[in-house]
């Protein structure tokens, strides 16, 4: 079993979501060819990732965190993703290498990647939604955790 790649926050509920949704993305990887189950999987990753951001973004709030409003686009540029994704996966639209192209450089996470130039749209969606999650949670929501540890002294 690979190690659980995500660094923890100390917060026990926001943990909680993280694996959570880091399942879900074991589960698109576990069988990225069957459509109708990657397909619920990106409806569970969909309402999982509203949940978890409200969440998110109450602590920060409540901390008086000065980069909520930018972590706050984040989170929901992350969710306009998944609903396009899901909405191309539902139409049965394949990607095209043009459009993957363009995201990888939007994103600049070609190096993260495997790659992943002849497989399905489900693949490569998957693929660009676990990086994506990955670097947010160890980079960006680790911002707000160091945050809240120099606020409370810790
Ligand atoms: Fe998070
Ligand atoms: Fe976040």
């Amino acid at each position: 079993m690979s190690k659980y790649p995500i660094r923890l926050t100390g917060n026990e509920q926001i943990d909680d979501d993280h694996r959570e949704l880091w399942e879900l993305f074991q589960s698109i990887k576990a069988a990225p060819k069957d459509q109708e189950r990657v397909l619920e999987s990106m409806r569970l990753l969909s309402d999982g990732w509203v949940e978890h951001f409200k969440r998110e973004e109450a602590v920060m709030a409540q901390a008086g965190y000065p980069g909520l409003e930018a972590h706050k686009t984040l989170h929901r540029q992350y969710h306009e993703r998944i609903l396009e994704f899901q909405k191309n996966l539902e139409q049965r639209k394949e990607m095209a290498q043009s459009e993957w192209e363009r995201m990888l450089a939007e994103a600049k996470l070609e190096a993260g990647l495997e790659v992943v130039t002849e497989c399905s749209t489900c693949i490569k969606v998957a693929a660009f939604l676990t990086q994506w999650f990955l670097q947010h949670t160890n980079f960006e929501d680790q911002k707000y955790v160091a945050y809240l540890k120099s606020a409370s002294g810790a």
